[in-house]
């Protein structure tokens, strides 16, 4: 499996992603069952699973990247709350069937082919306990950056694209096949937004959908 590694990234960057958790899990936060249990996938430096941490959630996550993972326990540290962070590769990590009442996919699904796009979401699926939430946010077909992305990069399916020399897939996400992941789900939120990020680097925009649904 073809995989970019995010090490250089993180190592160039002193807080790659920020530390402000997404709102939207900010805004429903209450829906969770007090305690509840956490699950996020690719969680960078924790900027989500920091938050939940804080509020006494069990809070467990994994990423690819030795120095996330590293720099969130870190983090958690400091801020002398406990997360269960280790390094996994979701493609091969078992999740724990019917555990958790939140998953977490931030900013994580674009970098995958839609055959391992629908294998994580069965993972996911697996995973969550009934009335159990997951959140999804992810680029979509309008994201600015697709032009370059073009260039620079082989069409591999539909909207997915391949860089031999980072060994990276973006794949950018239609509306219907993006709300297609959690078709099943209760939506508790769903949109779809156009907005300048000055999280990381230089300001540049992005086109995302973010979802908050209940199995
Ligand atoms: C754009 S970052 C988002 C980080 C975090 N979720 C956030 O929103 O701040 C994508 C993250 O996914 C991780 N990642 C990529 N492929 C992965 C895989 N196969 N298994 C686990 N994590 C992965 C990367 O290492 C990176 O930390």
């Amino acid at each position: 499996m073809n995989q970019y590694n995010w090490e250089e990234d993180y190592k160039s960057n002193d807080i790659l992603w920020g530390l402000k958790p997404n709102e939207v899990l900010t805004r429903y936060v209450k829906l969770l069952p007090d305690n509840g249990k956490v699950l996020d996938i690719g969680i960078g430096e924790g900027r989500n699973a920091l938050f939940f941490a804080k509020l006494g959630f069990e809070v467990e996550g994994i990423d690819l990247s030795q120095t996330a993972v590293q720099r969130c326990k870190e983090l958690s540290n400091k801020l002398d709350v406990q997360i269960n962070a280790s390094v996994n590769d979701i493609l091969s990590f078992d999740i724990s069937s019917e555990k958790y009442d939140l998953i977490i996919l931030s900013n994580v699904l674009n970098f995958f082919t839609p055959d391992a796009i629908s294998k994580i979401i069965n993972k996911v699926n697996a995973g969550l306990r009934k009335n159990g939430h997951v959140y999804i946010s992810a680029f979509n077909i309008d994201e600015a950056s697709i032009k370059n992305i073009k260039k620079k990069y082989e069409e591999i399916d539909e909207n997915t694209y391949f860089n031999h020399n980072k060994n990276m897939n973006l794949h950018y996400f239609t509306e219907t096949e993006f709300k297609g992941l959690v078709s099943e789900y209760e939506i508790i939120s769903f949109s779809n937004s156009y907005s300048l990020d000055l999280s990381h680097g230089k300001p540049h925009y992005h086109s995302s959908f973010e979802i908050l649904s209940r199995k």
